[in-house]
């Protein structure tokens, strides 16, 4: 039996701006995915039973499926499965992100999955190559669209700064909250939408991005020092560019005021694509139980998190 996990994300700064070649931050969180491998002589079966979804199994030789909305975590486990030529085996997959919120569940799903395939088919890969061949399928399964960022993440762990390419950083771990609005996403629309406005208001919205960039080269320091008080600024500020935007929505915003006011928030912003999916938000002096009450009291679902944690790794068992 193979076990692998691997973390999810959120991007810190700079979501939307990173697609026209600005900075972006992000780093990977602990809340992780699960995959877990083992034979199966005769046999496939994918299985998942405490997905932030309902619980799921699926047969393919039979075909039985017995919950439609795992089809999404299916999807990438069986182009893993493709890619390794693999037979006979049972995979169970267990995930506490949730699916289509921007905290980068695929990703992890698909890097666990191509770390414990890989190593029990005794294929000891890179994490080079596990980010390459992750952000391959993803890619594949999601028809062409998926950045490298999430992939990334999940194999490396820790912090990433995005603009071409992905560069590690080397910063302390961060803990926040993050809040689910419970509006699934779809990041495709999101970034069209940002893309019709900037080809409408090429002059406004240039501007914007620029802005959106210099908070991610302030926040880099800001991080090293964990000066909460002036990235909950920054964040702040960076809500209110992508509101401009118009990436945030009726429930984020709730959320992200919840947070800075019951929830005494040093800030707090959308995270990832917007229009759904979460915020996050910097723990005030009283901590992050108000954030957390206040976040559930806007009818969001809390969820405490350490960002710059650590990527993929092989679990061991006892
Ligand atoms: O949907 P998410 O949370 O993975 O975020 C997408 C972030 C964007 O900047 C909007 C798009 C991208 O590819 O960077």
């Amino acid at each position: 039996m193979t076990t692998a996990s691997a973390p999810g994300k959120v991007i810190l700064f700079g979501e939307h701006a990173v697609v026209f070649g600005v900075t972006a931050i992000g780093g990977a969180i602990d809340l992780r995915a699960k995959v877990t491998v083992q034979d199966m002589p005769g046999k496939m079966l994918i299985e998942a039973k405490d997905l932030s979804l309902k619980g799921f199994s699926l047969d393919l030789a039979s075909g039985r499926l017995m919950s439609p909305q795992a089809e999404h975590a299916i999807r990438y486990i069986s182009a893993v499965l493709r890619e390794f030529g693999a037979r006979d085996l049972k995979v169970e997959i267990s995930s506490c992100l949730p699916l289509a919120a921007g905290l980068g569940s695929s990703a992890a799903i698909v890097v666990a999955a191509v770390t414990a395939i890989s190593s029990h088919l005794g294929q000891h890969l890179s994490l080079k190559e596990i980010a390459m061949l992750s952000h391959r399928l993803e890619k594949n399964v999601q028809q062409g669209l998926a950045s490298p960022t999430d992939t990334a993440l999940a194999t490396y762990g820790g912090y990433l700064q995005i603009s071409d390419g992905v560069i590690p950083l080397d910063l302390p771990p961060l803990e926040m909250v993050v809040g689910y609005s419970g509006v699934p996403h779809d990041t495709r629309s999101e970034v069209e939408k940002v893309q019709e406005l900037k080809k409408r208001y090429d002059d406004a919205v240039g501007p914007i991005f620029q802005a959106i960039g210099k908070i991610s080269t302030r926040a880099v320091p800001l991080i090293r020092d964990l000066n909460s008080a002036e990235l909950g600024c920054l964040m702040n500020i960076n809500h209110g560019l992508l509101s401009a935007l118009d990436v945030s929505s009726r429930e984020l915003d709730e959320l992200v005021h919840a947070a800075r006011g019951a929830g005494g928030a040093f800030g707090a912003k959308l995270t990832g694509a917007g229009g759904g999916g979460c915020m996050i938000a910097l723990p005030g002096r009283d901590g992050c139980q108000p954030l957390m009450t206040a976040i559930r009291q806007a009818r969001g679902m809390p969820f405490l998190v350490r960002a710059g944690c650590q990527g993929v790794r092989l679990e061991e068992w006892p």
